[in-house]
């Protein structure tokens, strides 16, 4: 098993405590992400697949908001408590686990593609990153949406923290949890090992999780760069204060043209 898909299988039920309150972030997503798919793809509802739905943050609040959501993710454990918290939610939402690597879906099945919370930047190479992308036009619609949101990893690179602030929630029955960051960056000063530990409180006595992953802190130069070697066009990056997204976004459109030699696009990127 991949070490990402045992990080969030075994993360899938305290996801949501890394959140002062998901649903109303569930909520809050949900709008800006809808303002923007609004703007490109005019009033829906639209055919949307969420390729990294996690427990569902972004596809549940999109589908509240009447669009007809697929999600789809690596983790199961994370997948199918999507599928479970939207049906809490009396909204519909088919989930399965996949790779978006070999996303499990015919051509021109969707009209956008959502990608968020830094989900993408687990893919560590230039070849996986360019699977990922060109499996995500393939299964859009011509002239279809793509969303991707990541963390500002420009201003990361600059800086290269080896610790990001500590994050604090509050259960509804007043458990508390503190969330810290431990970053072990690679020589590439690319890389980074994250180590995660999830702090859970009763009556004073604190529990200690600790889970382990790697990203890839891509700058936006790059992933522009990826994303155009897959095959879109209309590359547009949108700031957290002309969208309300809380990490930039990145929107481009399914180009209707060939794909350029992908083994080039790659070999630049490397
Ligand atoms: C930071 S979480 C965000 C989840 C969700 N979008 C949210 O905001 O709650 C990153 C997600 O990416 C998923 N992921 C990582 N690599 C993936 C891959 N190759 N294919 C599909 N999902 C992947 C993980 O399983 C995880 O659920």
């Amino acid at each position: 098993m991949s070490s990402v898909r045992r990080f969030y299988d075994e993360l899938a039920p305290d996801y949501h405590r890394i959140f002062q309150d998901w649903d109303a972030s569930m909520a809050a997503q949900a709008r800006a992400l809808d303002a923007l798919v609004g703007a490109a793809l005019g009033a829906g509802p639209h055919r949307l697949l969420d390729g990294a739905c996690g427990i569902g943050t972004q596809a549940i609040g999109l589908a509240r908001r009447g669009h007809r959501v697929a999600g789809t993710d690596l983790s199961p454990r994370a997948a199918a408590r999507a599928g479970r918290e939207a049906a809490a939610r009396g909204v519909s939402l088919p989930t399965a686990a996949a790779d978006l690597r070999a996303l499990p879906f015919g051509p021109a099945t969707f009209d956008a593609a959502v990608c968020a919370d830094n989900s993408l930047p687990h893919l560590l190479t230039p070849d996986d990153a360019h699977l990922a992308l060109t499996g995500l036009r393939r299964v859009l619609r011509d002239d279809g949406l793509l969303l991707l949101t990541v963390r500002d990893y420009d201003e990361v690179r600059r800086t290269r923290p080896t610790a990001p602030p500590p994050q604090l929630s509050k259960d509804a029955d007043g458990r508390e949890t503190i969330t810290l960051q431990l970053w072990d960056w690679h020589d590439d000063g690319e890389r980074y090992d994250l180590r995660h530990l999830q702090l859970t409180g009763e009556d004073g006595d604190w529990r200690v999780r600790e889970r382990r992953t790697t990203f890839w802190a891509l700058t936006r130069e790059q992933l522009t760069g990826f994303v155009r070697g897959a095959g879109f066009t209309e590359v547009v990056w949108h700031t957290p204060q002309s969208t309300g997204f809380y990490q930039p976004v990145l929107t481009a459109r399914r180009g209707t043209g060939q794909l350029a030699d992908s083994a080039a696009t790659v070999r630049a990127h490397r």
